[in-house]
């Protein structure tokens, strides 16, 4: 029979891998717990109409790239292609407004976009998200960006530049559509395809195309920030302001036309300078202050963000080796009354908090041995026939090779010290 693959543009998640994973989800919830973030969880998937609202028609994400089918009961049904139309379903139809004037939420999980799969780019990847919905003071903006640079800088990436634009209100917009429409018309027959048509359905995005042709006439074309109305250029300027206050730096790029239609306002990206090729931006968002009204809820200004983690872990594993779990113990046993005992004293020392791994091979203790140093464990734990009989065990600490013959009771009323003394050698590891 012929294997069954799993489908182009999705892929597993390997236990040597998974480290990796753990470790950005549990520095990302400390990080956003410890700023008053909570964890949401919605659905994977949702009403197709949702997402055809929230992200926008002329979008590429809805109008190519969604997982759209319908279910036995007739409705039309879309995989998530992102996470904040969702959490904002959510907050609406959960009443949360009214729950407290402010909300900080967070998110990961799957998305499913139907895209061109390259080195960085899937059909189903993940994200990690926060939102903060009922502020529209620029400083949640800032907070936002801050807690995102704060998560990556602990994870030790470097490298990353963050893009900043303000892509203002809907007036402010319409203004600039107009006038960017006027500069562009006469250089429409030198635009390639895609743009073309984005030059009727929606022009903003031409400003980012990646086409060098169409680049290069977008260079002097008109900017937003010339047609953003007093106020949200005050705005802007009071992001721009708190973040130097910050210490975080950013690239102000007037070309910064973020894929999905609810942005307002402040609109950015973290781009990775080196390490992710074409697909370089680990994460992006901005505001949305009309997202709550346009999915049926009231008046909210709101603002967030996502990352790609996949993205993440490609910059990771440049970086460093998958994070294991520390093995304090690994436990060799050959023999038929030592193998049992063996498998009794992993199960104490587990019970009593340490990380312990039982070999299962009962191959000669050579191979157990070579095993037992490939672990990482800071200990081996050594079980023959006499130690069986005897009730002792042999413990030998796998970096200095020092070993001692021990009763297993000892070993078990030691474990204060030996925990100690395992701790101590992690963190000069
Ligand atoms: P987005 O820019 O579409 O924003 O996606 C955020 C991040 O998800 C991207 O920067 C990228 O790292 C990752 N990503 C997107 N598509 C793919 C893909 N096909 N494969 C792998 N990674 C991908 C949003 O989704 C907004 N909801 C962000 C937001 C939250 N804005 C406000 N709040």
């Amino acid at each position: 029979m012929t294997a069954i693959d799993a489908i182009k543009g999705t892929r597993d998640i390997l236990p040597e891998e998974v480290g990796y994973w753990q470790w950005i989800e549990s520095v990302a919830r400390e990080i956003l717990n410890r700023a008053a973030y909570q964890e949401i969880r919605t659905p994977i998937f949702e009403q197709t109409d949702l997402f055809a609202r929230g992200i926008g028609e002329a979008t590429d994400v809805v109008g190519k790239e969604m997982y759209t089918f319908i279910d036995k009961g007739d409705r039309s049904v879309t995989l998530r292609p992102e996470g904040t139309a969702g959490v904002v379903r959510a907050y609406i139809e959960n009443g949360l407004h009214v729950k407290g004037s402010l909300q900080r939420l967070w998110y990961v999980g799957p998305m499913f976009r139907y895209e061109n799969v390259q080195a960085g780019r899937q059909r189903q990847f993940h994200q990690l998200g926060c939102e903060v919905l009922g502020s529209a003071d620029p400083r949640a903006d800032v907070e936002v960006i801050a807690l995102a640079i704060d998560i990556l800088t602990t994870l030790g990436l470097k490298d990353l530049r963050l893009d900043l634009n303000s892509v203002g209100t809907p007036d402010d917009r319409q203004q600039y559509r107009e006038a960017l429409v006027n500069y562009l018309t006469p250089y429409k027959e030198d635009l390639d395809p895609d743009s073309k048509i984005r030059l009727t359905r929606n022009p903003m995005r031409i400003l980012d195309s990646k086409n060098p042709e169409t680049r290069k006439i977008v260079q002097d074309a008109p900017k937003i920030w010339d047609h953003l109305a007093p106020e949200s250029r005050k705005r802007f300027e009071q992001v721009q302001q708190q973040l130097t206050d910050l210490g975080i730096g950013f690239t102000l790029n007037p070309c910064l036309v973020r894929g999905l239609d609810y942005y307002t306002h402040t609109a950015f990206e973290i781009v990775a300078e080196t390490g992710l090729g074409a697909q370089n931006a680990v994460g992006g968002g901005g505001r949305y202050d009309g997202l709550v009204t346009e999915l049926g809820g009231p008046e909210t200004p709101a603002v967030g963000w996502a990352m790609g983690l996949e993205r993440l872990l490609l910059l990771l594993q440049q970086l460093a080796s998958a994070p294991a779990i520390d093995l304090d113990f690994y436990v060799v046993s050959r023999g038929g009354k030592a193998e049992p005992q063996a498998l009794q004293l992993a199960q104490k020392l587990r019970k009593q908090g340490f990380a312990v791994d039982l070999d299962l091979t009962a191959s000669a203790f050579g191979k157990q041995f070579k095993r037992a140093d490939r672990s990482g464990a800071a200990a081996c734990l050594i079980l023959g026939d006499d130690e069986a009989v005897n009730g002792t065990v042999q413990l030998k600490w796998l970096g200095s090779g020092e070993q001692e013959s021990m009763p297993q009771a000892n070993l078990l009323e030691k474990a204060a010290v030996l925990r100690d003394r395992i701790q101590n050698l992690n963190s000069k590891r």
